[in-house]
């Protein structure tokens, strides 16, 4: 006996990507997943956008090494990543109190930002919005940390329930880490009003509380800037912060495993002494970043007519996502399903939260091979002609029962 015993005992599949699996494995020939958060178009392809096969073939023809990449990523990509989030003249970028990491994925950056905090003995208490992404409970729970929830929609109008949020977040104690959801909050599609936004600074000052920002999803709201509009309500002036960029879903660059951690520090000299101790998270993690996905991103942000070329692919798949949900309200509204249904055509991003029980979950799944996430989250990039109507058919069997 060597293994631990509880690891013999299998684990619960991964809320989400267990789903995947299981679809796969799902032997029914209608069968629809609108489980994990994947773009498709609307012939169900994940296509790799034309942006990344061009920088790929520039890569392709000019590499001569596969050394080893500097420990927080090389400085272009940084760089790059740092002028995604912050515009240009920046009080964060001007007085130069930001240190940006290369990472695999989003979760890689909120791995080594959780690991740093465990590591320089910040408080071990997150506040996590109920209901959020899966994973964040896993991934600071596994680090060590006590996971809080606060109230983030109510359950009625479909709006941030700002009050009880606030009222909640009162009781954290100074230095607790507040995880927030930069923009297409997952899995609810709801995010903070510009008041709102204000409202959670204010409390942040407040508290004094250590905002980490999920920022997953830029671009898939209402666009690149208009979804950093939680920066300037939240990174004020001297505050500290740290945000966790992903770029599965905005350069669909999703198994490349291609993202970053930056820190906000209260200046340069401690953004660049936190970014010592990030770099010793890392190197204790994998070492360093894996190249490939990093450097796509870095050839197309630099390159003034491949950038241009990319947002115009983005704004294709937000303008994509935004007429998906047009055609979700009218499929459910057309079936007479009780509920209200138009808020969803005006949330942001790739996800919807229905609302439904467990056992309308479960039946949707065993019923009518209907693929979706906990209390009913869809993936709405994931909608196409051929599946909306067998998907609407369904919910309307399982919610009128
Ligand atoms: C999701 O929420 O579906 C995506 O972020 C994919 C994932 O890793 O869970």
């Amino acid at each position: 006996m060597a293994l631990p015993v509880a690891s013999r005992t299998p684990a619960p599949p991964d809320p989400i990507l267990g789903l995947a699996e299981a679809f796969r494995a799902d032997p029914r020939p209608v069968k629809v997943n609108l489980s994990s958060g994947v773009y498709v178009d609307d012939t169900g392809i994940t296509p790799v956008l034309p942006t990344v096969l061009e920088a790929e073939r520039r890569m392709l023809a000019t590499e001569t090494t596969k050394l080893y990449k500097p420990i927080d990523g090389d400085a272009a990509y940084r760089a790059a990543v740092r002028d995604l989030i912050f515009t240009p003249g920046h009080e964060i970028v001007a007085a130069g109190r930001s240190a940006t990491s290369h990472t695999p994925g989003g979760t890689g950056a909120l791995r080594v930002a959780a690991d740093f905090l465990v590591q320089e003995g910040a408080p071990r208490t997150v506040w996590v919005s109920d209901p959020t992404w899966p994973n964040h409970p896993q991934i600071f729970g596994l680090a060590g940390f006590r996971v809080r929830p606060y109230p983030y929609v109510h359950p009625g109008d479909r709006h941030v329930s700002i009050d009880a949020m606030l009222a909640a977040l009162a009781e954290a104690e100074p230095g607790d880490l507040l995880l927030l959801h930069g923009s297409c909050h997952n899995p609810t599609g709801v995010d903070p009003s510009q008041e709102e936004w204000r409202r959670i600074g204010d409390l942040v000052e407040e508290r004094d509380l250590l905002p980490l920002v999920d920022f997953a999803y830029q671009g898939f709201g209402d666009g690149l800037r208009e979804d950093a509009d939680w920066l300037d309500a939240i990174a004020r002036p001297g505050r500290e912060l740290l945000i966790a960029s992903s770029f599965s879903k905005n350069f669909a660059l999703y198994s490349e495993r291609v993202g970053a951690l930056t820190v906000v520090a209260k200046d340069a000299e401690s953004a660049s002494s936190a970014q010592s101790h990030v770099k010793v998270a890392i190197r204790a993690n994998y070492s360093n970043p894996p190249s490939h996905g990093a450097e796509i991103v870095t050839t197309i942000l630099g390159d003034p007519a491949l950038r241009a070329q990319w947002e115009v692919e983005l704004a294709g798949m937000r303008g994509r996502i935004h007429e998906n949900r047009r055609v979700l309200v009218e499929a459910l509204e057309s079936r007479d399903i009780p509920g209200d249904w138009a808020p969803l055509a005006h949330q942001r991003g790739m996800f919807a939260l229905l609302g439904l029980s467990k056992e309308q979950v479960a039946a949707l799944r065993e019923e009518h091979a209907v693929y979706v996430v906990g209390a009913g989250r869809i993936n709405v990039a994931g909608i196409t002609k051929a599946n909306i109507d067998p998907f609407a058919d369904a919910v309307a069997a399982v919610v009128g029962k």
